[in-house]
């Protein structure tokens, strides 16, 4: 197969790497809007002379591809996504499909016409602990959902750089929560009230940014679900999704690396919490990829179309309305 990659930025350069170790792919071939980035991570993966830089974005959809993956900056993710569909190119698109609904609809009507798959880059569904817990919860084992809490907190904040384009914490981050809580409930959310706070660096106020927000959603079946994030966990990334029922409580995500300290504390233990989302979802990173290639090749169905990104872009813009106007927001205040 040859694979095309564009965007060869934070997650650009992980993709290749799980790319490049997958016997089906002979050639990868990256390129990016700085042309030095693709040239970069080209020259530290090459050894075998399967990855290749291209000098412009342009030359992937000549390149005859059998797929692309899309891991520019979101508000790119639109023009790319419609260039390669309608070159027949089956794509997997880094979540947010685009930074807004409107380019949300130019991918899915362009996929549509055009009859090919766009796979979505919402990791956490190939996350064993989420699959499993989606099992638990629909094998009836927890009883009935009174809570559901997830939390995505980063370490650090991104570069100041990555702000403007990100869509913000909501489109950007909350996004991977909202989507976990649909896939793994298998319920919609009615109702959201959103709060958020700036209380780390100026660049995230000055672009209309948050920097720490949380969000309550109200389930179709009366569940509560609390969403949180932060850009400032210095701690270690925490992703956690716990599911508490009338029978019984699950959590994914809690491990030894898990970057909370139990008090009292048992002793001083040499601690390695997870650094980061590439550290915590590894495994899941490299198989949303191992999928997309099974669905190049025919071998398996899409496991995240653009409807069920819609979804959750749907709830993220829930959130982002009542964060801006204070009020709880009903979900069909912002479906069209
Ligand atoms: N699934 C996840 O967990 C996860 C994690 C991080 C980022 N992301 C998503 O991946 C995307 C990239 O994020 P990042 O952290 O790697 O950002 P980044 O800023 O590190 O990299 C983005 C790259 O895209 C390039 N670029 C911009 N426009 C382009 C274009 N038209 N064509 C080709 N390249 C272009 C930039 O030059 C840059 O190298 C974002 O949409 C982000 O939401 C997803």
């Amino acid at each position: 197969m040859r694979i095309g990659l564009a965007g060869a930025g934070r997650i650009g350069a992980r993709h290749a790497v799980a790319l490049g170790a997958l016997p089906e792919v002979e050639a990868l071939l990256v390129a990016d809007a700085d042309p030095c980035r693709a040239r970069d991570l080209a020259a530290r993966l090459s050894p075998a002379a399967r990855v290749r830089a291209l000098d412009e974005v342009e030359e992937l959809f000549a390149a005859g591809l059998d797929g692309l993956v899309v891991a520019a900056a979101t508000d790119a993710h639109a023009g790319l996504v419609e260039r390669a569909v309608s070159a027949d190119i089956p794509v997997f698109c880094e979540k947010p499909l685009a930074s807004d609904l409107h380019g949300t609809f130019q991918i899915m009507a362009a996929a549509t016409a055009a009859g090919v798959p766009v796979q979505v880059g919402f990791q956490r569904r190939f996350d064993a602990g989420n699959a499993a817990a989606r099992e638990a919860l629909m094998s009836g084992r927890l009883g009935w959902l009174h809570t559901v809490r997830s939390c995505s907190f980063d370490p650090a904040p991104p570069p100041a750089e990555y702000v403007p384009s990100s869509g913000g914490l909501f489109r950007d981050c909350v996004i991977h929560d909202l989507d976990l809580i649909r896939f793994v409930t298998g319920r919609e959310a009615v109702r959201v009230t959103a709060a958020g706070a700036n209380r780390g660096d100026e660049f995230f106020r000055e672009h209309g940014d948050i920097d720490t927000g949380s969000a309550l959603l109200v389930l179709d079946d009366g569940t509560l679900a609390v969403v949180s994030a932060t850009r400032y966990n210095a701690a270690g990334y925490d992703a956690r999704l716990e599911l508490f029922g009338s029978k019984d409580s699950i959590v994914t995500g809690l491990d030894d690396r898990t970057p909370a300290t139990p008090l009292p504390e048992r002793g001083p233990e040499p601690r390695n919490a997870y650094c980061g989302f590439m550290d915590r979802f590894a495994d899941a990173y490299d198989a949303e990829l191992r999928a997309f290639v099974d669905m190049v090749a025919g071998r398996r169905g899409n496991p995240c179309p653009p409807e069920e990104a819609l979804e959750a872009f749907y709830l993220a813009e829930a959130c982002e309305m009542s964060l801006r106007e204070g009020r709880a927001v009903g979900t069909d205040e912002v479906r069209r």
